[in-house]
Order: C-alpha cells, then sequence, then structure tokens
C-alpha cells in the first residue's frame, strides 16, 4: 500500500472515531441547585444514545445544554471536536456572538415533546421553511425534500393541511421530518412521545426506529423502556444531575450495576421496579 493510501485509510479511521457530541464535566445550576453535575457523554457518528432517569435528574437539561438553549455553569460540550457557545482569544475563552451560536446551532435539531408547528403554516411549509431561510436551499429544492421526507413519515397526503387538521402523533411526525429537513449532524429528542395519547405513541417510535435504522446520530430522551433496549446503541442513566450508567441495552437492561437504576427499572426489565411502583 502506497503512504498515500494509508493515510486516507487512516483519516477514514479517525474520522468514524471522533465523537460527534462529546459532554465534558457539564455542570448547570439552577439557584444554587445543580442541574447537571460533571457529565461525560459522547455519541459516534450514527450511534443512538437513549437517556433514561427518573423526573428532576437533568435529562432535560443535558439535551437543552448540547442544544445552546441553556447556558452551561462548568465543563464542555463539542461537535464535530468544535467547542460549542465559546471561542478561543488570546484572552482565553469568550463566550461566542449569537451569530455565532446561531451557526453551531444548525448543526442539530431537536424534537420536543410539543411539537411547537407553526400553527398558521401548512405542514408542507412548516417542514420546507428552515432549508430555505437558514440553509440556503432554493424553494423548489426544500420543497421536494420536503415532500419526500413527509412521505417517509407517511404523511404524504397532508402536505397541504395546517398542523391543527393531524393527530398529535402525525403532527410530530411533521416534526420530526422538520428536524430531519436540514440534515443536522445530530438529532435531539426529550420525550417525543409524552405529549400524546396512548395509541398514537406507537407510529412516532415507529419513525424514530427508522431514522435510526437510516444511520442517524440521536440523543433520545425516552420513558419507554422497550424502545430504548430495542434501538438505542447505549443506554445511559441519570440520578440527581449525574450520569451514572452508560452501558449497550442488553447489559443495562439485565444487569443494572447502581441501586439507583435497579430501582428505576420495573421487574419485567430485570430491575426491582421500587423507584416507580
Ligand atoms: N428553568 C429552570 N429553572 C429552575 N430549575 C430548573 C429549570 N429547569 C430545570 N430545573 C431543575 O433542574 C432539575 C433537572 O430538570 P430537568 O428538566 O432536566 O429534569 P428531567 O430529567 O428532564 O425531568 P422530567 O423527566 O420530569 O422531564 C430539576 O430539579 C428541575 O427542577
Ligand atoms: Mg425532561
Amino acid at each position: 500500500m502506497s503512504a498515500a493510501a494509508h493515510d486516507v485509510s487512516t483519516d477514514a479511521v479517525q474520522e468514524t472515531l471522533r465523537p460527534v457530541i462529546e459532554v465534558q464535566n457539564l455542570r448547570k445550576v439552577y439557584g444554587g441547585v445543580p442541574a447537571l453535575d460533571g457529565v461525560d457523554l459522547q455519541v459516534r457518528p450514527g450511534e443512538v444514545v437513549a437517556v433514561l432517569g427518573p423526573s428532576g435528574s437533568g435529562k432535560s437539561t443535558l439535551v437543552r445544554c448540547i442544544d445552546q438553549l441553556e447556558e452551561i455553569d462548568g465543563g464542555a460540550v463539542f461537535l464535530d471536536g468544535e467547542l460549542l457557545g465559546y471561542e478561543q482569544t488570546p484572552g482565553g475563552l469568550r463566550p461566542l456572538s449569537e451569530r455565532g451560536r446561531r451557526d453551531q446551532r444548525r448543526l442539530m435539531s431537536m424534537v420536543f415533546q410539543q411539537f411547537n408547528l407553526f400553527p398558521h403554516w401548512t405542514v408542507l411549509r412548516n417542514v420546507m421553511e428552515a432549508p430555505v431561510q437558514v440553509h440556503g436551499l432554493s424553494r423548489d429544492q426544500a420543497r421536494q425534500k420536503a415532500v419526500q421526507l413527509l412521505e417517509r413519515v407517511g404523511l404524504a397526503e397532508k402536505v397541504l393541511a395546517y398542523p391543527r387538521h393531524l393527530s398529535g402523533g402525525q403532527q410530530q411526525r411533521v416534526a420530526i421530518a422538520r428536524a430531519v429537513a436540514v440534515d443536522p449532524r445530530v438529532l435531539l429528542f426529550d420525550e417525543p412521545t409524552s405529549a400524546l395519547d396512548p395509541e398514537l405513541i406507537g407510529e412516532v417510535l415507529q419513525t424514530i426506529k427508522d431514522l435510526a435504522a437510516g444511520n442517524r446520530t440521536m440523543i433520545v430522551v425516552t420513558h419507554e423502556l422497550e424502545f430504548a433496549r430495542e434501538v438505542a446503541d447505549r443506554c445511559v442513566f441519570m440520578a440527581d444531575g449525574r450520569l451514572i450508567e452508560d452501558r449497550p441495552p442488553e447489559e443495562f437492561f439485565t444487569d443494572p450495576r447502581s441501586e439507583r437504576l435497579q430501582a428505576f427499572l420495573p421487574r419485567s426489565h430485570g430491575g426491582s421496579g421500587q423507584e416507580r411502583s
């Protein structure tokens, strides 16, 4: 093998190994109380990481800090090796300008519990607007892409409907199509099914599963244990603002190490079920 060919393969390997998201010793404090207390997390390209834990353990705060919706109080978050929210100056680190942050935030998409669609826009426009406004696609390109994505989430017939005419599950699938439309480096989900009636949860989970199969890098905060077990490459468990287990799903569910996780998992998932009852 020539030296040049060797270099190329090494670069390719490095690229595969480098985390898309790296969280280092992240700290976030609300009114003197830590919501995140030294969290470390790495998410590699194509990985799906499920974040589980009791209410108030810091799951939303974690994804919101990654998406720069919250100021952080310590530690750092990197996207493709680039520090988020700060820039290096001769005098040290300085908070990035709003514009700089916006540029970084374009590389991520978050899907919220409440779908946050624009009510006065059609489904199509909800999905195509960010690619046009933020990413500079032509309206034709964006429309074509939006229609394809809406077909993929099973909503081909709804492109010209308004959000109020859709079920919650359909609205959330639009929100997912919208998040994907900007080709983000990472997709963040914060309990995407917890505002839905039980009979609508399955269709949204299936949509997320399909995305996962398409090699997307994703962090999914969820209470859906079956889903996490089936879809995630790694499950992480948070309690009291700390990330206390980070394991492949089979180990996570069948051999929980910490007492907190054992208590959190129901008996049917290998836990003691004490914290849920
Ligand atoms: N904007 C805020 N102001 C003050 N405290 C906050 C704020 N957001 C979160 N917290 C606190 O931070 C802690 C972590 O909250 P967070 O919303 O991250 O928990 P969670 O794990 O997402 O819980 P849930 O499962 O209920 O969504 C909680 O104690 C919460 O009360
Ligand atoms: Mg939350």
